[in-house]
């Protein structure tokens, strides 16, 4: 991995597992500074983790003789990367409210690398509300949380909140840090159906479940991009890391995208979004008829081209089209109508993938070519479309 890294270690009991962390670390060539809260220090002992790490062990924010070795700025400046193994409940309100009153949420604050945090603690304190909007909040600044993970914990209590093991923690650093193509890329996602209302029981809707815009949610945050997620009514698990808004129509989509996508460099418009909903919405429901019932529908609003049209617009704008027939044809007419950087395209239908299934093919267009993306599963898909993306947005901005 070749990397200069900065453990903090705070005050918990996974704290000893930390120590294996550097080992690990050090085995992939990283140079491993450690940073220990005062706690921790009551849980190991320094002389641990400085053997380990062949380094000194900054422990204190107002330490003359610290400061001069090395100071909070000069840690922070150093870092590739830091990781908090373990993080306590403590240290994640802390950085979520910007406090720095010690050398750790002092550091975290100059720190201006990806930042990573493991988190372990009881159960009850990880599913407790202001932990968990510590956590959204962290998330939406782009911190990337590994872990915790679920099982017995030291407490003699079971649930979520056991440190990620430390060789899992390595492999998710090594990963991510072979895949930081995005790192501080914002990427606004749209995914799944609308339904648009008929009365208060019943709406019109499609058979999208989601799974291609999810799947293209994880791969960008695997990528290290911060990833908001505008997200239609569908069953699936909000991925970690990432930013979710729910919506439900198509005019409430609409909005959700057009209000954030100044603020992204990246929109990829996933969802399918209906293109008419009904006229009028009944508020009572409608009762069933002697004769035929005829249904007035309206135009919905343009979500992808309204994007594009924007003046302060994303710099790569993709489109997704799902089409029974003449898909070349239409995917390359929608790229020209709507003015967008790339169309994904993608068969629908019975034999096809697509909707509802788990893998898909796509056919990808961009102004001076194309790429087939064989049949696989939606995840892997996923990835092989972000890179496509990636590869196209550094051309666009170096021509
Ligand atoms: C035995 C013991 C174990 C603890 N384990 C944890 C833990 O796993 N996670 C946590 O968030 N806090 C834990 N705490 C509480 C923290 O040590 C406490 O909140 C402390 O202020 C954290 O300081 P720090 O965040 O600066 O390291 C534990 C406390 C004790 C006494």
């Amino acid at each position: 991995m070749n990397k200069r890294i900065l453990l903090a270690v705070c005050g918990g009991i996974a704290a000893y597992k930390s120590a294996e962390l550097v080992r690990l670390l050090r085995k992939q060539n990283c140079e491993v500074r450690v940073v220990m809260t005062s706690s921790a220090l009551k849980f190991v002992s320094a002389l641990t983790f400085q053997a380990l790490s062949g380094n000194p062990v900054a422990t204190q924010l107002l330490n003359a003789e610290e400061e001069n070795a090395m100071g909070h700025i000069n840690l922070a400046r150093w870092a590739d990367l830091i990781i908090i193994a373990p993080a306590t409940a403590n240290i994640i309100a802390k950085f979520s409210h910007g406090l720095a009153d010690d050398l750790l949420s002092t550091l975290y604050l100059a720190a201006t690398c990806p930042v990573y945090i493991a988190p372990a603690m009881n159960q009850a304190m990880w599913n407790k509300t202001v932990t968990q909007e510590n956590i959204q909040r962290l998330t939406t600044h782009g911190i990337k949380f590994i872990g915790p993970e679920q099982g017995s914990q030291a407490c003699g209590e079971t649930g979520f909140g056991r440190m990620t093991e430390a060789k899992d923690i390595c492999l998710a650093l090594l990963a991510r840090s072979q895949q930081q193509n995005l790192h501080n890329i914002n990427i606004l996602i749209s995914a799944g159906p609308t339904r648009e209302p008929l009365d208060p029981v019943r709406y019109i809707s499609n058979r999208s479940s989601g799974k291609m815009g999810y799947a293209l949610a994880e791969a960008a945050e695997k990528y290290g991009a911060n990833v908001t997620l505008i997200s239609g009514p569908v069953i699936l698990p909000i991925p970690s890391n990432i930013q979710c808004v729910n919506v439900e129509t198509a005019a409430q989509m609409h909005h959700a995208v057009i209000s954030r996508a100044a603020n992204n460099d990246i929109y990829i418009g996933a969802a399918a979004v209906a293109d008419y909903s009904p006229a009028s919405l009944s508020t009572s429901k409608i009762k069933k008829q002697d004769d035929d019932s005829v249904i007035k529908l309206q135009k919905t609003k343009d979500i992808l081209a309204d994007v594009a049209s924007l003046t302060k617009r994303p710099g790569f704008v993709v489109g997704f089209a799902a089409e029974t027939n003449d898909l070349e044809r239409y995917a390359k007419d929608k790229l020209v109508r709507k003015n967008v950087d790339m169309i994904a395209a993608n068969w629908v239908g019975k034999q096809q993938g697509g909707f509802d299934s788990d893998e898909n093919a796509l056919q990808v267009y961009w102004p001076s070519g194309n790429k087939s993306l064989k049949m696989t599963n939606k995840k892997q898909l996923a990835e092989q479309l972000i890179s496509l993306i990636v590869e196209k947005m550094n051309e666009k901005s170096t021509t």
